[in-house]
């Protein structure tokens, strides 16, 4: 009321003291209750690593093949069995999945539509086989022969093991494969095929170790394979390039080595990555985590060069 305003001192002053102060309390308290109960668990769940998807069940909205081969270490393990029926033929379920894992783990570099084409095909030498025709194939267009190359790779090409793709899911990607050429893909072996539906019926599938690819290309660089070592610029050239290049390579053999299992090379900014991220075991000096975006495109134009230029002997 009015008369209670110009009162400058007494109990009602008190107590609307008190009560101002309960008033203040009560609010911080129930801010810190907030605080507790819904901002403190949102960031401990924002701070939680996302889960992966168990590794037999890409998830649909997963980026690439990328994705798939720096998914984690993991152990090994045998798989149950599987009904041959739903794998040896194609059907719409299979197909579905294997147009999701193909988009994921292949079209990169054999293309869309399977022409070979990819973006990561670059330089790759040999090329990845072209689906839509029946020439060149190596290994074989018939079922079993390319759950084969889909399950071993073939060695010392671009052309990796996808043995961390369930054999089901590696059926899926052979039903897509061949639905990509139109041509006749002949008489199956019925030897073969029944050897494969067996393993699929028994407990035959064992899903070995896994690596990331990253660790697998450092393994490699490391093991075997064998390319001559980078060209080292002449002491007189004081180009940019040359002074970078000197810089940039530590061991010319390993470099070497690295370049040459550089898998996505149209894409300067992803192969500087992936050379900063394994200096210095790749044979790349310490001193490139230091190199700016226009350094490295520069190394990157030097060393992998257009896809003329790095076809040339
Ligand atoms: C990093 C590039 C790359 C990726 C990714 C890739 N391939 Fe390949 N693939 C190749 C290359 C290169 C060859 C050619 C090897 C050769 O000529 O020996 C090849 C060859 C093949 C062949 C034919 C072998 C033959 O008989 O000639 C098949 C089948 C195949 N790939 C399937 C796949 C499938 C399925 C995937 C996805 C799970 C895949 N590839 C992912 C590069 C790749």
């Amino acid at each position: 009321m009015s008369d209670e305003k110009g009162r400058p001192s007494g109990w009602g002053s008190e107590a609307k003291g008190l009560a101002n102060r309960f008033a203040i309390g009560s609010g911080v308290a129930v801010t810190f209750l907030l605080f507790g109960l819904i901002v403190i668990p949102a960031l401990v769940r924002e701070r939680r690593p996302l889960a992966r998807p168990p590794s037999d069940q890409p998830a649909a909205a997963s980026v690439g093949w990328l994705d798939q081969a720096e998914a984690p270490a993991s152990k090994g393990r045998d798989l149950p069995p599987v009904d041959p029926a739903t794998v040896m033929t194609p059907n719409p379920k299979l197909l579905g999945r294997g147009e999701v894992l193909f988009k994921q783990n292949c079209s990169s570099c054999h293309g869309e539509s399977g022409q070979g084409n990819g973006p990561a095909a670059g330089t790759l030498n040999p090329r990845p086989r072209n689906f839509t025709q029946p020439t060149d194939w190596k290994r074989g267009f018939h079922v079993t022969d390319i759950f084969t190359t889909i399950s071993t790779g073939v060695k010392g090409t671009g052309m990796a093991a996808f043995d961390f793709i369930m054999p089901a899911d590696r059926m899926a990607l052979v039903h897509i494969v061949r639905s990509l050429g139109s041509f006749d893909h002949g008489a199956e072996d019925l030897n073969a095929l029944e050897a494969l539906a067996n393993q699929f019926r028994s407990r035959g599938f064992h899903i070995p170790n896994r690596i990331p690819v990253s660790l697998a290309i450092k393994k490699m660089v490391k093991e075997q394979v064998t390319v001559p070592p980078l060209q080292a610029p002449s002491a007189e050239d004081k180009s940019a390039s040359a002074e970078l290049l000197r810089l940039a390579i530590a061991d010319p053999t390993r470099a070497a080595r690295t370049v040459a299992a550089t898998a996505n090379r149209n894409d300067p900014v992803a192969v500087a990555r992936a050379w900063a991220a394994g200096a210095p075991d790749n044979g790349f000096a310490p001193a490139v985590a230091g190199l700016d975006a226009a350094q490295w495109r520069e190394i990157v134009r030097a060393l992998v060069g257009t896809k003329e230029e790095a076809r040339q002997p």
